[in-house]
């Protein structure tokens, strides 16, 4: 399947096509592509008049943009001390388990879902936390965390992924772009 160069197109008139706009340019790709594909990169240093040295350099700088494709469920389980001293390791084992996932592997074949550590969530009190995309879920357990994949294949059921444009659809027929971060 071609590339869709006018995805891209869009998104940088709602910016501005000077370097300047590069990281919100960046970021809105990856909103819709839950990655940055490989095929922006020199559109995107010639539409912004930048080399593609340049923008590549921006994309691999900031931990927050990808070069992988992630799942549409990005699961982060907090690993800082307060979460990491309330069984946060338990947690990850058993979400890596039942997901098929390790260290090295962290996205599952069907891109549902990608595990992540991160080192403070901003919720201590609520430990241990994990979010998946903009969601926290306190004082969660190991048998917490089934109920969870439960609950998040059935989302990913009723909710299905445009494959055009990589929106969620909802029952009313009203779209939504996934959430990333
Ligand atoms: S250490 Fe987990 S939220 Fe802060």
């Amino acid at each position: 399947m071609a590339f869709d160069y006018g995805s891209i197109d869009r998104i940088i008139e709602r910016w501005s096509s000077t370097p300047s706009a590069t990281i919100p340019i960046l970021k809105d790709i990856q909103e819709q592509y839950r990655h940055l594909p490989p095929e922006i990169f020199p559109y995107l240093a010639k539409k912004l008049g930048v080399s593609e040295a340049r923008v590549y350099g921006v994309a691999t700088f900031y931990k927050t943009f990808s070069l992988k494709p992630k799942g549409r469920f990005i699961i982060k389980v907090c690993d800082g001390t307060a979460c990491h001293v309330l069984k946060a390791g338990p947690l990850l084992t058993s979400l890596r388990n039942k997901l098929g996932l390790s260290e090295i592997q962290d996205t599952t074949a069907d891109f549902l879902f990608t595990l992540e550590t991160v080192s403070c969530l901003g919720v201590c009190a609520l430990a241990p936390v994990l979010s998946v995309n903009e969601r926290v879920y306190p004082a969660m357990t190991p048998e917490k965390v089934s109920a969870l994949l439960k609950e998040l294949h059935t989302e990913a059921q009723t909710t299905p992924i445009c494959l055009k444009t990589n929106a969620y659809t909802t029952d009313g027929g009203s779209i939504r772009l996934p959430q990333v971060w």
